[in-house]
C-alpha cells in the first residue's frame, strides 16, 4: 500500500499512530452500502471519503476483486488504523489525509478524473468516540477539542467556546443542534469557563446538561447531547464541507458511478436530499419566479426513491447505526450540460408552478 500524502499539499504535523482500540466500528448498512455501490457496470475505481476505520472500505473491496479504491479522512489516526486492515489489499487501496471538501482536488492528485462509486459515511466513528483524549464523548477525561484533524491550526471547542460570547453561542447550539434550550445552555457554559486552558469534555458535558430542565420521565439521552452535535459541526465546519462536497462528488462520477452517503441527522439528510434532488434536474426556483433561471439539469436518478434504514436487527447489534440514512444517486450519460463545463439556463416551467 502506498503511504498516505495530503492531496499533495502538506503531510500531516503529528505523527499518527493506530490508537489503542476501545471500541471497535462497526461500519452500519454495510450489506447495503456494498449492494447498492456494486453496479451491474463493474465499476473499477472507488472512493471511500471518510475511509474511518476501513471496515467499509474492506466490504467494497472483498465484494469487488478487480476493484481499487482511494480512502480519505481528516483524521491521521483513523488512516492509520484503516493502513493497518486494508494491507491485505495491497496496491489496491492508496489512502490520503484531507477533507472530503477537497474531494476533486485529492481524487485528481492521484490522477483520478472520473470514478465509479463514492462513499460519504458522515460524522465521527466509535473509535474517535471511545478515545479518551479526543473529547469525543461526554464522559471524556480529555480536553474539550472535537477536531477531526487536530493536525492543522483550527481552533478548538474549547477555543471556540472562549470566543463566543453568549449569543453567538446560543445560536449555534440552536442552529447545529436545533435545541430548544440553547439560550439557558449558553449562559451556563458562559459562566461556567474557565478563563485559560482546556476544559474536560466530562466538565463541559455536566455544564451543559445540567441546564437543561427534566421533562417528563427518564431521559433517552444525554441532555448535552445536541450541545456537543451543534459544537462537532460547528468545530469540523461539517455541514458546509458537505454542501462543498456533493456536487463534487456527482462530477466525479462516471456514466452509471454511484454516490452513496450515510447520515446520521436530520441537518446532514436535509443537505443530501436537497443536493440529491437538485441533481436530478428538478427546478429550484422559487415559486414566485414564473420561468426556470437556475439551470437544472438532470445529472443523476435517484437510485434510493426512499431512504434505506438499518433494520431492527442491525439496530439492536449496533445501537450507532439506529439514527443511519442511506441515499444513493447515478449518473446519467454525461453530457457536455452536465460535466460541469456548460450550464446554461434552461427555459422551461418550474415545477412546482
Ligand atoms: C462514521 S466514520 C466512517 C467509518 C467507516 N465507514 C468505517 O467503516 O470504518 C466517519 C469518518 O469520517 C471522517 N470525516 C468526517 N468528516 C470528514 C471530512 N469533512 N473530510 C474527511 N473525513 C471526514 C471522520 O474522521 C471519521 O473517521
Amino acid at each position: 500500500m502506498r503511504p498516505y500524502t495530503r492531496a499533495g499539499i502538506t503531510r500531516p504535523s503529528v505523527e499518527a499512530a493506530a490508537p489503542p482500540v476501545t471500541q471497535e466500528h462497526v461500519p452500519v448498512l454495510r450489506a447495503e452500502v456494498v449492494d447498492l455501490l456494486t453496479t451491474a457496470t463493474g465499476g473499477k475505481r472507488f472512493i471511500d471519503g471518510t475511509v474511518g476505520a476501513g471496515g467499509h472500505a474492506a466490504a467494497l473491496l472483498a465484494a469487488m476483486p478487480d476493484a481499487q479504491l482511494l480512502g480519505l479522512d481528516a483524521d491521521p489516526q483513523a488512516l492509520a488504523v484503516a493502513e493497518q486492515r486494508l494491507a491485505i489489499y495491497g496496491q489496491r487501496v492508496r489512502l490520503a489525509h484531507g477533507n472530503f471538501s477537497d474531494l476533486k482536488l485529492i481524487a485528481r492528485a492521484h490522477g483520478w478524473e472520473r470514478v465509479d462509486g463514492i462513499l460519504l459515511d458522515l460524522g465521527l466513528s466509535s473509535r474517535q468516540l471511545g478515545d479518551d483524549a479526543r473529547g469525543f464523548s461526554f464522559s471524556s477525561s480529555g480536553p474539550l477539542d472535537l477536531r477531526f484533524d487536530p493536525t492543522g491550526d483550527h481552533p478548538t471547542a474549547t477555543e471556540l467556546v472562549r470566543q463566543w460570547n453568549t449569543e453567538e453561542l446560543a445560536r449555534v447550539i440552536w442552529k447545529f443542534g436545533e435545541e430548544r434550550w440553547s439560550r439557558r445552555i449558553a449562559r451556563a457554559i458562559t459562566a461556567a469557563r474557565p478563563p485559560t486552558g482546556a476544559w474536560r469534555a466530562r466538565d463541559f458535558a455536566r455544564v451543559a446538561g445540567s441546564a437543561v430542565p427534566r421533562v417528563g420521565g427518564k431521559r433517552r439521552h444525554h441532555p448535552a447531547t445536541r450541545t456537543f452535535q451543534a459544537l462537532r459541526i460547528a468545530v469540523n465546519g461539517e455541514l458546509d464541507a458537505l454542501k462543498t462536497v456533493l456536487p463534487q462528488a456527482i462530477q466525479l462520477l462516471d456514466t452509471g458511478g454511484r454516490l452513496a452517503v450515510i447520515s446520521y441527522h436530520s441537518l446532514e439528510d436535509r443537505l443530501v436530499k436537497q443536493a440529491f434532488r437538485a441533481a436530478t434536474g428538478v427546478c429550484q426556483c422559487p415559486p414566485e419566479v414564473p420561468v426556470c433561471s437556475c439551470g437544472a439539469a438532470a445529472e443523476v436518478r435517484l437510485v434510493t426513491r426512499r431512504v434505506v434504514r438499518p433494520t431492527a436487527a442491525e439496530v439492536q447489534e449496533n445501537a450507532r447505526s439506529r439514527s443511519a440514512r442511506l441515499r444513493v444517486v447515478e449518473r446519467l450519460p454525461l453530457t457536455a450540460e452536465t460535466e460541469g463545463h456548460v450550464k446554461p439556463p434552461m427555459h422551461h416551467e418550474p415545477a412546482h408552478s
